[in-house]
């Protein structure tokens, strides 16, 4: 039987119980937003880990991204390397080719302005920033063709910026590799 002395100490317990679990789930929201907090500052504030530069003042006269040195080459290893660079209104090359079911590295930069450099049908969507090289990897499954427009606007011909990703069979890109060393579809 409960006297009303066992009632107001049980009411007490639950109380104190409460507050506890009140105390700690705010403590927990503190934490959360303590390492939110951090994670950004400290994001913002830090460079990354790798960042590759490029000056845009002499990309066209020396270094990775001339322009006898832009398109793709097939690597040693059996990999390809995709070099192109965008600027005010077009991309370089045009056209760029690659083989399916291979492991290729597309290597690109700005000569001007910010552009951005998206492969229809793939993941691949990266700004290009003048002083910066951006790096992916990509991995095309079949043959086919992607369109590459720009979609960062970058003036007043943005809308005309366009390039094309031609993905041929592996058999066809090495043939066309045997006969130079970097390959565009250009006509
Ligand atoms: Cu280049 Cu928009």
């Amino acid at each position: 039987m409960t006297t009303e002395t066992d009632h107001g100490v049980g009411e007490a317990v639950a109380a104190r119980i409460e507050r506890r679990w009140a105390i700690l789930s705010i403590v927990i929201v503190g934490v959360l937003v303590g390492m939110a907090t951090f994670i950004g500052i400290h994001q913002a504030t830090m460079p990354q880990g790798r960042v590759e530069t490029s000056d845009p003042r002499t990309l066209h006269l020396s270094g990775e991204f001339v322009e006898s040195n832009l398109g793709s080459t097939l690597e040693a290893d059996g990999s390809v390397t995709v070099r192109a660079i965008g600027q005010q209104y077009s991309f370089t090359p045009q056209c760029i080719v690659v083989p399916a079911e291979t492991p290729i590295t597309l290597r690109t930069t700005s000569a001007d302005v910010v552009h951005g450099l998206l492969i229809e049908g793939t993941n691949i969507n990266t700004m290009l920033v003048p002083g910066y090289v951006a790096e992916l990897p990509i991995r095309f499954k079949a043959p086919g063709e992607h369109v590459m427009p720009c979609q960062e606007f970058c003036g007043i011909g943005h809308q005309g910026m366009w390039g094309k990703v031609k993905v041929v069979d592996k058999a066809a890109f090495a043939k066309l590799a045997a006969a130079r060393r970097r390959l565009t579809c250009v006509d």
